[in-house]
């Protein structure tokens, strides 16, 4: 297939990259216009990429979204006219919200949804490194998308395991939730996540994961409060020693995707009048946060 990976940071440069070895025709649509860029994965050597190659845009079949969710919008938006209208969109990103921001100019293509739970880091620009490996779970955003589930076995054959999810908003809020969780009080309390497990915070993470699975339940998404708290509990414990993205971003004084995580959140409780108080409060915290910088910077 000719894929074009959008946004490619870690995670998008390790799927440039698996990709490209399991035979497909890879380009990159970065931010920077130096084409071509090179970078090794691991061990395995350097390979060469094009980059922000119109050709390659214009004739692409599927596009891998692996932005930032906040930097979605404001990257997809000017090329979406240069794709061919058959072209799938693959969503790659922590968070919800970036599809239904631009839901008119999507809703006639094919669009799918993913969430992974492969770790990346890009050690150097020419350097990238699979940190953890993990899973890809992707399904259908919209009825166009649903004809497209070829895409988990292409994907599946390059950085297995992916697997189709008939419901996959289900999947997003499941992740969406964890995230509420972990990332911004790891990232207040400048704690690795395995901090998390310890019984003083449980009252805590019980209220807000319980605030965002009833927001859950105004989407038609059935979530059991006990269960999802387990799921927290155990990714924290499995990912002990980890910084958590938001602790990176905030410790490094980067935009965090608050907005996408608890801010998704906090938009559907301001909508259907539902108090989430403990989410409220973690978002203002990482808000506030972020506002000092630019004050004090
Ligand atoms: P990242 O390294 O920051 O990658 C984002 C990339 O997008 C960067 O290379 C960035 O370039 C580029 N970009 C920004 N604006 C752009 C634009 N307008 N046009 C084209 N490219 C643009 O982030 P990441 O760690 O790969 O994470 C991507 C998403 O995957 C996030 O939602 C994250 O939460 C999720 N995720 C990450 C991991 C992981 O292990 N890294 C694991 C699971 C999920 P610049 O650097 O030049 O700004
Ligand atoms: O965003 C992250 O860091 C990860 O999604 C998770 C699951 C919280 C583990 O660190």
């Amino acid at each position: 297939m000719n894929i074009t990976i959008l946004g490619p940071g870690a995670i998008g440069s390790l799927y440039a990259y698996r990709l490209n070895q399991a035979g497909h025709s890879v380009s990159l649509w970065g931010r920077h216009p130096a084409s071509p860029v090179e970078f090794s994965l691991d061990e395995c050597p350097v390979l060469s990429f094009a980059n922000r190659d119109r050709h390659c845009l214009q004739h692409c079949d599927l596009l891998i979204v692996t932005l930032k969710a906040w930097q979605v919008e404001a990257a997809l938006s000017p090329i979406l006219e240069m794709l061919h209208q058959d072209t799938i969109i693959l969503f790659l990103h922590n968070g919800m919200g970036t599809v239904e921001r631009l839901q008119a100019q999507l809703h006639n293509r094919p669009v799918l949804l993913g969430t992974t739970t492969h770790g990346a880091l890009r050690v150097t620009a020419n350097e990238i490194r699979h940190t953890g490996q993990g899973q890809t779970l992707i399904g259908a955003w919209n009825p166009l998308g649903q004809q497209c589930q070829f895409v988990a076995e292409v994907l599946d054959h390059a950085i297995a395991p992916v697997k189709w999810h008939e419901d996959i908003r289900s999947a997003l809020w499941t992740k969406l939730i964890i995230n509420c969780a972990i990332n911004p009080l790891t990232a207040t309390l400048d704690c690795q996540n395995g901090q998390l497990v310890h019984s003083q915070y449980r009252s805590q993470l019980s209220a807000i994961v319980s605030e965002a699975a009833m927001c859950a339940r105004t989407q038609t998404i059935e979530l059991d409060d006990k269960a999802l708290l387990q799921t927290v509990l155990t990714v924290a414990k499995a990912t002990e020693e980890n910084y958590s993205s938001m602790h990176q971003d905030i410790y490094n004084k980067r935009q965090s995707e608050i907005d996408f995580i608890t801010g998704y959140v906090l938009d559907i409780a301001q909508k259907y009048q539902l108090a989430v108080p403990q989410n409220a409060a973690l978002f203002q915290q990482i808000k506030q946060i972020e506002a000092s910088w630019s004050q004090h910077d």
